[in-house]
């Protein structure tokens, strides 16, 4: 029985130990934690009370109404109006708070107001060829064979929007595709 003392003593340390660890536990830890699961229970209201970044094409349809019934009416309906210019919140409510003459200065400062996309960048997330896409969805193989293909000539500062507008994806020949952008090409 020499040795008990180490014995209660390597105890105590092991009580104390464990005694702290659930006290600073029971501080650091929300009192709704863990009733339905692993996770706070007031997260899903939480997050339920935040507002969605995304509005949806239907509300792009509102103001702009010319863009958006070609796009609707043109080969390019599938991707949406903020798969490319990103997410709308910010741009209403910017556009709310200001004239459009204002708008553009407050959009320059302001850079997360409204993508403009780069017009190739975008393109290529969804056309570049790659094995795991479906083989429906037209592809192109490389940006310099399909410009060249269709008598364009390629540089490093080539973009799709040269040819393609990018709403209806109609190629209107002598025309960039910027220059269509709210004129439905024929
Ligand atoms: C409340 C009206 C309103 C809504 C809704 C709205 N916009 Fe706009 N948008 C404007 C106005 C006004 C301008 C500035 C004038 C213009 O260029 O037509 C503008 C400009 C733009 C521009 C040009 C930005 C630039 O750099 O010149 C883009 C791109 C754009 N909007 C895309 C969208 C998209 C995408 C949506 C939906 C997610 C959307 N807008 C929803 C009113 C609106
Ligand atoms: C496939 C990608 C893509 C989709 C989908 C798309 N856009 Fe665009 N949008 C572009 C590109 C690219 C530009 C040209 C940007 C530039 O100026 O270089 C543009 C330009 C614009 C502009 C500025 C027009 C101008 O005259 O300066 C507006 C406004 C706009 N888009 C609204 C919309 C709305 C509304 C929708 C949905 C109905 C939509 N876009 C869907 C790629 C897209
Ligand atoms: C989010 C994915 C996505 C992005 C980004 C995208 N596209 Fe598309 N594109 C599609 C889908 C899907 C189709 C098939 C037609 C459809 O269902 O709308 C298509 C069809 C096309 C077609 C063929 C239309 C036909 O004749 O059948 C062209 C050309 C095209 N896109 C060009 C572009 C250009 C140029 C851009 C960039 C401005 C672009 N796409 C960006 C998804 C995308
Ligand atoms: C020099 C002009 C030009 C440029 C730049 C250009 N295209 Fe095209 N593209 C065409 C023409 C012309 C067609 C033939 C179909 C048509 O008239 O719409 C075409 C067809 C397509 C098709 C349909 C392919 C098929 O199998 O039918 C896709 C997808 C496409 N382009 C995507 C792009 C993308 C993505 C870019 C940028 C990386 C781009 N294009 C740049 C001229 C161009």
């Amino acid at each position: 029985m020499r040795h008990a003392g180490h014995f209660v003593r390597l105890l105590a340390l092991v009580a104390i130990t464990v005694v702290g660890f659930l006290f600073v536990r029971s501080l650091v830890v929300p009192k709704d934690y863990g009733i339905k699961g692993h996770y706070r229970l007031s997260a899903i209201d939480d997050e339920a009370k935040r507002e969605p970044r995304h509005i949806g094409s239907a509300a792009c349809a509102e103001c702009h109404d010319e863009i958006a019934a070609m796009w609707k009416a043109g080969k390019h309906h599938t991707p949406q109006c903020e798969n490319c210019h990103g997410p709308g919140l910010m741009h209403t409510k910017v556009v709310a708070e200001d004239s459009t003459k204002g708008y553009a200065d407050k959009i320059l400062k302001n850079k997360n107001a409204i993508k403009r996309p780069t017009g190739i960048q975008e393109c290529k997330w969804c056309h570049l060829k790659t094995f795991e896409r479906p083989s429906t969805l037209k592809s192109i193989a490389s940006v310099e064979r399909h410009i060249t293909d269709h008598k364009g000539t390629y540089t490093p500062n080539s973009k799709c929007v040269d040819c393609h507008n990018p709403h209806t994806t109609v190629v209107t020949p002598g025309k960039s595709g910027l220059a269509s952008l709210t004129t439905a090409a024929k």
